[in-house]
């Protein structure tokens, strides 16, 4: 399984090694924007939206918003969302198929209009992504899904006052899913335990909180939400972009030369700061103004490490392509086992084709690290896998040519533009 049908078919060209100088300004947050999004299906209010960043998968929850009855207006960084007063519940497969988190309107409609229609999402190129957990957890706070045809009907049936219930992983969808339906079950009282508690989750606690829901617990791993008959609307802003981040410091340890990242919550990057203080390369962050300042790091005095990606606090799966590219030139043997999406390692045998010298065994990647990487044709199978990707094609020597890089536009906003102010010359092919 690779591509998830999206029309990824351009091709960017990187000749390497260059060099990053100048400042960087990460967006707003695409995990946080889009069920925030989705979540204005519970008002007919209008929401207001800043620091939305302009990305593939915040068109495509445009379009689905639009389909189920929202206006939609735009200028730069700030979405309005407004109602036209008519809700229609049923979600064609196509955006459905372009991305999996516009899934999560299915439990909102269902409660706005009695009944919903929504696409099953199909596979996809990081894994296995079912959503068990999503409608099991739906289905105790009263909605019945039935799977036809490759789309998921619902039918609403009274509640009980009292909901418990605990996900068997903390799903980051399926924890915002539930979250948001049970809001507007009026005098439900749902409780939600072994909640993820990423930051786009404690985001979504603090936007519906803001439009009038009764939540405790944000930022924890049980949520307790006592349902409310009216959400409002709201104007919000939306919190920058961790992974985006992450992307830029990993790549400024590779190929920066006093580049300045700027809008950076460290708070939300403890991980990936921990995996650079212990290989020996520390991040230098400047809390006050909340950026990084990073130059290219000295790969031969580093520590290898063994790491694994887990949910919130940990280190996130997200950045797990772009550190691999990262250790594969760090001596010695590191290893990253996949707690998250367990084959998340389709961009290994394209770092391979570099130079690296990576072997999976089971859900653990393991690196020898190598001195250099040489520039090749690969292929793009995820965003992320786009990201790690360019970072090898900007350190490596030689040309790479990236195809099917559009994935990378889902999730890093103007990166080409972006890359160009700091310096780096990239060739876009469509
Ligand atoms: C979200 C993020 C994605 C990130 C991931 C993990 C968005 C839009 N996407 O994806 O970028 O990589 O969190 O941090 O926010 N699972 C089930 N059944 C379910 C739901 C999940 O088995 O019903 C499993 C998945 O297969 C996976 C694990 O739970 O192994 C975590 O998935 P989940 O946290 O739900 O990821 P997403 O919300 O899809």
């Amino acid at each position: 399984m690779k591509s998830i049908g999206l029309d990824t078919s351009g091709k960017m060209i990187v000749k390497g090694p260059q060099k990053a100088k100048g400042t960087l300004t990460v967006s707003g947050a695409k995990n946080a924007v889009l069920p925030i999004m989705g979540a204005s299906l519970l008002t007919d209010d209008d929401i207001d939206l800043r620091n939305v960043p302009d990305l593939a998968d915040v068109r495509t929850m445009i379009e689905i918003l639009e389909s189920a009855g929202k206006v939609i207006e735009r200028f730069d960084d700030q979405l309005i969302i407004k109602s036209s007063g008519n809700i229609n519940s049923e979600i064609p497969y196509e955006p459905v198929r372009k991305m999996r988190a516009s899934f999560n309107v299915y439990g909102p409609l269902t409660l706005r209009n009695g009944y919903a229609k929504v696409a099953l999402p199909g596979g996809c190129s990081i894994g296995a992504r079912p959503v068990d957990f999503h409608l099991e957890g739906l289905k105790k706070l009263g909605i019945e899904s039935t799977i036809e045809h490759g789309f998921v009907t619902s039918k609403l049936n009274n509640p009980n006052s009292f909901i418990n219930i605990s996900l068997p992983f903390p799903s980051v969808g399926a924890t915002e899913h539930v979250l948001t339906t049970a809001c507007l079950l009026e005098g439900v009282k749902t409780t939600i335990t072994n909640c993820a508690i990423e930051p786009e989750v404690t985001d979504l606690v603090n936007f519906l909180n803001k439009m009038g829901a009764k939540i405790t617990g944000g930022g924890t791993s049980i949520l307790k939400i006592e349902g409310v008959k009216k959400l409002s609307g709201v104007k919000y802003t939306i919190i920058p972009d961790r992974i985006e981040a992450g992307t830029y410091i990993i790549l400024g340890k590779l190929v920066g030369e006093k580049l300045t990242i700027k809008n950076v919550s460290a708070e939300h990057l403890n991980s990936l700061f921990s995996v650079f203080d212990n290989i020996g390369s520390p991040v230098d962050y400047d809390e006050k103004k909340r950026e990084v300042k990073v130059s290219e790091t000295l790969l031969n005095p580093l520590n290898s490490i063994s790491m694994e990606t887990a949910p919130f606090p940990g280190f996130p799966t997200d950045l797990q392509p772009q550190i691999t590219t990262f250790l594969s030139l760090v001596p010695g043997r590191s290893t990253i086992t996949e707690t998250v999406f367990k084959s998340r390692f389709y961009h290994i045998d394209e770092l391979n084709r570099m130079g690296a010298k990576i072997r999976v065994e089971d859900n653990t990647a393991i690196i020898e690290g190598v001195n250099k990487l040489s520039g090749a044709p690969v292929e793009a199978t995820d965003l992320r896998a786009a990201a790690a990707l360019l970072i090898a094609g900007l350190v490596a020597e030689g040309e790479t040519i990236i195809s099917n890089v559009d994935h990378i536009f889902r999730g890093y906003e103007n990166i080409h533009e972006k890359l160009e102010q700091v310096g780096i010359e990239l060739i876009y092919e469509k």
